[in-house]
């Protein structure tokens, strides 16, 4: 064993003794553009809490055993969608996934699938943020200048019509899990489509997306598998959203004077 290598072990032994004898392992994937040619998976033995999660410890890791160690994450409270990564093979908020849950481990962290790696856990997300764009995730007025002043009331149930789908924090757990989105990169994805459909079926939008969701890169991409909505962990399910679309798209083929 290396100088190096003997001095990390003898950090990790001290730091796990001063948090109880307890550990879980994390297998942590590592891309380091300046060393690795690919990805290796390095180990790390963090305390074993109850109450910690997969986040807690990979920011021991970091605070404690390996400061180069790089990874999102801002809120820990499940409201940024920073944190996404592959959790034992399936794509989780690592801040709302719970060490406990591993029994005694090892726990395999790796970054989003799907997505190009920069380092570590870090993934380039350019390609999601420019699908966002694409279909114009806002309110669409027509006919009116800007600044608006006028008030846009809305009942609860014109609420309720578009809430859910308001819910998505692009944390892309939903693009890790697409199986289309992972052999078509084209596909705008769940979430700008469950996002399009949130500013569809809002009462006070006056736009059109037919053109940019109705198509193959669009909700005719979809081969509804449905995992989307089953890794959503804010239940947006976006696999609704896409065929709900599926339906307008249709119907729009023969009365083209409808909208939503
Ligand atoms: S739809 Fe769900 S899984 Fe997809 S980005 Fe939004 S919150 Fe995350
Ligand atoms: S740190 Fe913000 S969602 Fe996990």
């Amino acid at each position: 064993m290396s100088t190096k290598e003997s001095e990390r072990a003898a950090r990790r032994k001290a730091a796990a003794d001063g948090h109880g004898t307890e550990t879980i392992r994390l297998e942590i994937s590592r891309y380091r553009p300046e060393q690795d040619t690919e990805p290796v998976f390095e180990s790390f033995d963090v305390p074993m809490s109850e109450d910690w999660a997969i986040l807690d410890g990979l920011n021991y890791v970091k605070d404690q055993l390996d400061g180069t160690l790089s990874f999102r994450w801002s809120c820990r409270m499940g409201v940024c969608g920073s944190c996404g990564m592959n959790v034992n093979g399936k794509p989780r908020l690592t801040c709302g996934t719970f060490l406990s849950e591993f029994g005694r481990g090892p726990v395999r962290i790796e970054p989003l699938k799907g997505f190009p790696v920069i380092r570590d856990l870090v993934v380039e997300i350019d390609d999601f943020l420019a699908k966002l764009s694409h279909v114009r995730p806002w309110l669409i007025r027509e006919g009116e200048e800007l600044p608006l002043t006028a008030e846009y009331a809305q009942t609860p149930e014109q609420l309720e019509a578009y809430k859910q789908y308001s819910m998505c924090i692009n944390c892309l757990l939903c693009y890790s899990a697409c199986p289309v989105y992972v052999l078509n990169p084209d596909f705008l994805g769940p979430a700008a489509i469950a996002l399009a459909q949130r500013y569809n079926l809002d009462s006070r939008d006056q736009g059109d997306r037919l053109d940019l969701l109705n198509s193959d890169e669009g909700v005719w991409g979809c081969t509804f598998v449905g995992e989307c909505t089953s890794v959503c962990p804010k239940h947006v399910d976006p696999a609704e959203a896409i065929q709900r679309y599926k339906v307008t798209a249709a119907m729009r083929s023969v009365l083209p004077w409808s909208r939503r």
